[in-house]
């Protein structure tokens, strides 16, 4: 076999068995992507302004002498069953990068480092140490339901995009009541809980207002498609506490099921809406990254 052929071999191979992973690139890759969201402004909920970080020396390989942020974690996650507790020298410390206990402190962009002893942000500096208003040293896991179904007439047909001529996806988006973003209506994935759960109860809570719509909704929630596991740039970030999620699509093809359900804000969301997908869409965090993963799936107008 020649070398050309084995290598597009091996590469075919490589792209199937790390279909996620490469999946994932598309939207975050340690090295190459710059958070913006978690840099240079005034911490939310605060008064403390994070140290300016340009974009030439986000990454902790590029040297950066006068890097001096200040330190900050929120007085009101102290004592929160959600958050660590402080790290003292005598306590016993959190087993980092492994599954502590029931916190899963492992990081979807593999082995982070420890700086000081407490972990370092996979991406780089955002100005501000300590964990800022996050509950965790090191990874944040959040989980993100992405409710789509396509756009239709009146007669129920479905409405084709007229400059690129592809059918228009519509997702179901929250506005978040912290930031007043519109979202994905994801959350907070319990100690202990299966992914699964969280994505099938956040959208309970927050874009049904803990409503039960019986089977169906059960029913629905079983068929997800993996859409993205990793950092999210959030507004929350710090050096040392950051937020990762992982995103399913949970598609309702002839609009018969969720399509039809009447939505009702709830719980952290003061808003809830079907939105149209495209180009323009605007997300709390890099949300619209992920959403466009499912687009490119879909083959749905962008
Ligand atoms: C939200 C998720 C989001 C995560 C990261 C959580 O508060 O509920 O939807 O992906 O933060 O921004």
């Amino acid at each position: 076999m020649n070398i050309t052929l084995f290598t597009t071999i091996f590469a075919c191979f490589l792209c199937n068995a790390l279909g996620s992973i490469e999946m994932l690139a598309s939207v975050i890759k340690p090295g190459i992507f710059r958070h913006i969201i978690c840099r240079n402004n005034v911490y939310p909920r605060s008064n403390v302004s994070r140290f300016p970080v340009p974009d030439d020396v986000v990454f902790w390989s590029v040297p950066f002498a006068e890097y001096c942020p200040p330190t900050y974690t929120a007085p009101h996650i102290g004592g929160q069953s959600w958050a660590d507790t402080p790290l003292s020298g005598d306590a016993v410390q959190p087993t980092w990068n492994h599954n502590d206990g029931i916190v899963n402190r492992v990081s979807f962009h593999g082995g982070y480092k420890l700086e000081d002893g407490v972990p370092q942000n996979p991406i780089g500096r955002t100005g501000l140490k300590g964990r800022g208003s996050l509950g965790r040293w090191g990874p944040n896991h959040a989980a993100d339901p992405i409710v789509t179904r396509w756009k239709r007439d009146q007669n129920g047909a479905i409405i084709q995009h007229q400059d690129s001529g592809k059918n228009i996806l519509q997702m179901v988006a929250i506005q978040r009541s912290d930031n007043k973003l519109w979202a994905i209506p994801g959350g907070m994935v319990d100690p202990g809980e299966n992914v699964s759960v969280t994505l099938k109860r956040e959208f309970t809570e927050e874009a049904l207002n803990f409503t039960d719509k019986g089977n169906m909704v059960e029913q629905f929630f079983k068929e997800g498609v993996h859409v993205y596991s990793g950092y999210v740039d959030d507004f929350r970030n710090t050096d040392n506490a950051w937020m990762e999620t992982t995103a399913l699509n949970f598609h309702d093809e002839d609009g018969t099921q969720v399509g039809q359900l009447q939505l009702e804000a709830g719980d952290d969301a003061t808003n809830v809406r079907w939105t149209d997908i495209d180009s323009n869409l605007k997300l709390h965090a890099n949300h619209a990254d992920i959403v466009k993963e499912v687009v490119l799936k879909r083959d749905a107008h962008w």
